[in-house]
């Protein structure tokens, strides 16, 4: 298969022409609940679902972004039923229900609190190979480890080697909107794009360079563009020609004409 490329046609027929074990990653956000109108497209999640575990390599992780509508009275619940499809069908373990927290959301009326996140579902085919934990400072004294022990086996806490570091949690806290999620203006042409660092951060934690990427519902190009920048490979599949093109567009702009300033370091 052709890499570095973005198949304008359905993920399914994009997935048929991949080998069993084929990718290490893939990370993505479906198009939920027909909570926005991507040009009347349907998806087909449960042969998805098992596509998607049959391409995944062995110890490869499927972040999963969704969120649920509300209709009639009550949130669908196609997330959870999502998950629990993809555990208890198909065979992915539930590693970790991740949450992306949007700092500034759409406000909402109503007598509900203001929708704040999605769900952001790490799923694993077997344990996960590659997990390079973010870290962040720790605000609390290390751990003392066993070899500060003296002979009487107590504390010589003078001795104790402290860890300056721990990884973080697994809520996802992203500013999102015109300017924040990237900087890229054509990517505002597509409704429903990710903030470039939540990609960044799913990317880095679960592979490592060169590992192959993909993205089955690729909009604006975003997983692209973040896969180049951290030297992975990818491909992706989006069935609209018109997001292709504006994906396009974007790495055109981003890599060929060298505009791009590697904000992640
Ligand atoms: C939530 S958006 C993805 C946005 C993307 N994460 C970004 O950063 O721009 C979902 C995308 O899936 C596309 N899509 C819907 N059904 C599809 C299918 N069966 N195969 C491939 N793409 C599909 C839609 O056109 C839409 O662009």
């Amino acid at each position: 298969m052709e890499l570095q490329k973005i198949y304008n046609e359905d993920c399914l027929t994009t997935m048929s022409g991949m080998p069993d074990n084929f990718v290490e990653f893939i990370i993505t956000s479906p198009p939920y609940d027909d909570l926005r109108n991507y040009k009347g497209y349907k998806f087909e999640f449960e042969k998805i679902a098992f596509e998607l575990y049959r391409i995944l390599k062995v110890g490869g992780v499927l972040i999963w972004v969704v969120g649920d509508k509300t209709e009639n009275g009550s949130e669908t619940g196609t997330s959870f039923k999502q998950a629990l499809f993809f555990k208890e069908k198909v065979g992915f373990n539930i590693h970790d229900t991740m949450i992306y927290y949007k700092n500034n959301p759409m406000p909402t009326t109503g007598d509900r609190y203001h929708q704040h996140f999605e769900y952001m579902f790490a799923l694993s085919k077997g344990s996960p190979q590659t997990f390079n934990a973010i870290k962040e400072d720790t605000k609390y004294r290390g751990m003392a480890n066993m070899k500060n022990r003296g002979e009487t086996g107590n504390l010589d806490y003078k001795k104790v080697e402290r860890t300056s570091e721990k990884k973080i949690g697994n809520v996802f806290f992203y500013s999102i909107g015109g300017g924040i999620s990237t900087k890229d203006k054509i990517a505002y042409q597509h409704p429903a794009i990710f903030p470039e660092q939540l990609v960044y951060d799913q990317i880095i934690t679960w592979t490592n360079e060169s590992d192959l990427v993909y993205d089955p519902f690729m909009g604006s190009g975003t997983t692209a563009k973040i896969a180049s920048l951290t030297n992975r490979r990818w491909l992706g599949s989006e069935i609209s020609k018109d997001y292709v093109a504006i994906a396009e567009q974007r790495l055109k702009e981003n890599f060929a004409q060298k505009l791009f300033v590697n904000e992640f370091n």
